[in-house]
């Protein structure tokens, strides 16, 4: 697919529910009795496919006035005799893990080829500790994965030893089945969504925040049907923030936007660049506006932007700014929807930029301006946020030709309309 570049770019993109809150907004509706309703719910293929899962597991779903009822059976949901397949979602096979662990029996978890690659052993450890049977193949515990679950888990005290919120939220979904308290402990804070909207289901929990981290105290204990309400995708909105930021002719609102400190870091880095970028904040939600600005280098830590989603997309700035951009302790990036590290760094480089490599940091020589930018080839592959990277530099710059931009709808099937509604 050839994909132009725009001469301006103006007006208000309403970007998709959060994907990470439309996941576990499903989860817990299931895990309830009762009906809960979904407003706002992300479209995409990868909340699709939890959708379809807990239906599997025996909740039923229905959708009226735009929202979705899910209805959560009374006595609790059920093993299913066929595969649970996660599609391209990482979210969905590390999450539904742990809630597993409260539906006893065998499960078969499945993935597309991209997600049959990446490391599940980093919840089968502690998910194993409390009492699941948990295969995958490998020493990276990689899916198709086997659970067996049995009829009661052991509490456990855990310390996250990555950087994961998809860790995290394994261990408190198996948490709400255990036989007594358990704790999880992070050294740097992932995104809260799971402990926030478990304690608003009624679930015993109190978060304690350390220096950078923080302790989160569960008791076992059943989610409340409630009516939950996804702001937009702060993930999503980042691809046109940068956009508005980097194309020479541009002002871009973006209502409506999930803006805690978790999510957002790559707000303060573009800040810190230079950037363009009007906030109107109140409690956990904001709306933006980004115009055409000039940007300089800076250095970016991941700890800045735990879970490292909008590394790619900060890339493209950097290449547009001024100077050396330094991105440090990227090591994460290599395990997601593809290897993302070498990707950006494809990716730079496919733009004109010079790209220096050392370890698990990279080094990025900026353009000085998307205008810049050459015209460039890219194969994203099965990764959403690459195309998605991509198609905002060659549409800041000078075009560019993708391989294919399908896997777009695992998070965003409407990306592209939403930027031609910009032209
Ligand atoms: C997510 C957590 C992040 C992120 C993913 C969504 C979540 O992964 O990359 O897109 O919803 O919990 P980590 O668990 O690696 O931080």
């Amino acid at each position: 697919m050839r994909i132009e570049a725009a001469k301006s770019l103006k007006g208000v993109v309403l970007v998709p529910g959060d994907k990470s809150i439309s996941h576990r907004a499903l989860m817990l509706s299931a895990l309830a009795s009762g009906v809960s309703t979904i407003t706002g719910l992300s479209q995409g293929e990868d909340v699709q496919a939890t959708k379809q899962i807990i239906e599997q597991l025996g909740a039923t779903t229905e959708i009226s006035d735009g929202q979705l009822k899910v209805f959560g059976p009374d006595q609790g949901l059920r093993a299913s005799a066929q595969e649970l397949y996660c599609g391209n979602s990482g979210t969905t096979m590390r999450l539904l893990a742990g809630l597993l662990g409260g539906v006893s029996g065998h499960h078969v978890l499945t993935g597309d080829e991209s997600l049959s690659r990446r490391p599940m052993n980093r919840v089968a450890t502690p998910l194993r500790q409390m009492g699941l049977t948990i295969e995958g193949t490998g020493e990276n515990t990689v899916a198709p994965l086997k659970i067996v679950s049995p009829s009661s888990l052991k509490a456990i005290s855990y310390v996250v030893p990555v950087v994961s919120s998809q860790v995290k939220s394994a261990i408190l979904l198996a948490a709400l089945f255990a036989e007594g308290p358990s704790s999880v402990t992070e050294n740097i804070r992932t995104r809260r969504h799971t402990e926030e909207m478990l304690q608003q289901a009624g679930v015993a929990i109190t978060v304690m925040n350390s220096a950078e981290g923080r302790v989160i105290e569960i008791q076992p204990g059943r989610p409340l049907a409630l009516e939950w309400d996804v702001p937009a995708d702060p993930s999503q909105a980042a691809f046109f923030a940068v956009l508005g930021v980097i194309h020479p002719e541009a002002s871009i609102e973006i209502p409506h936007v999930y803006f805690a400190p978790e999510r957002v870091g790559y707000v303060n880095v573009l800040r810190r660049m230079g950037a363009d970028i009007a906030i109107d904040q109140s409690n956990e939600l904001a709306d933006l506006i980004v115009s055409s600005s000039s940007l300089r280098a800076t250095s970016i830590h991941a700890n800045e932007i735990p879970s490292v989603d909008e590394v790619p997309i900060l890339v493209v700035a950097a290449c547009a700014a001024q100077g050396s951009t330094h991105f440090e302790a990227m090591g994460e990036l290599r395990i997601k929807e593809s290897d993302r590290f070498a990707q950006s760094v494809a990716l730079a480089r496919a733009l004109g930029a010079t790209v220096t490599v050392s370890g698990d940091d990279f080094m990025v020589e900026g353009l000085g301006s998307a205008s810049n930018f050459r015209s460039f080839l890219f194969e994203a592959g099965l990764d959403h946020r690459m195309v998605m990277a991509s198609a905002v530099a060659g549409i800041a710059g000078a075009g560019v030709e993708l391989d294919d931009v399908s896997t777009v709808a695992s998070s965003y099937p409407s990306f592209f309309s939403d930027v031609d509604a910009l032209k």
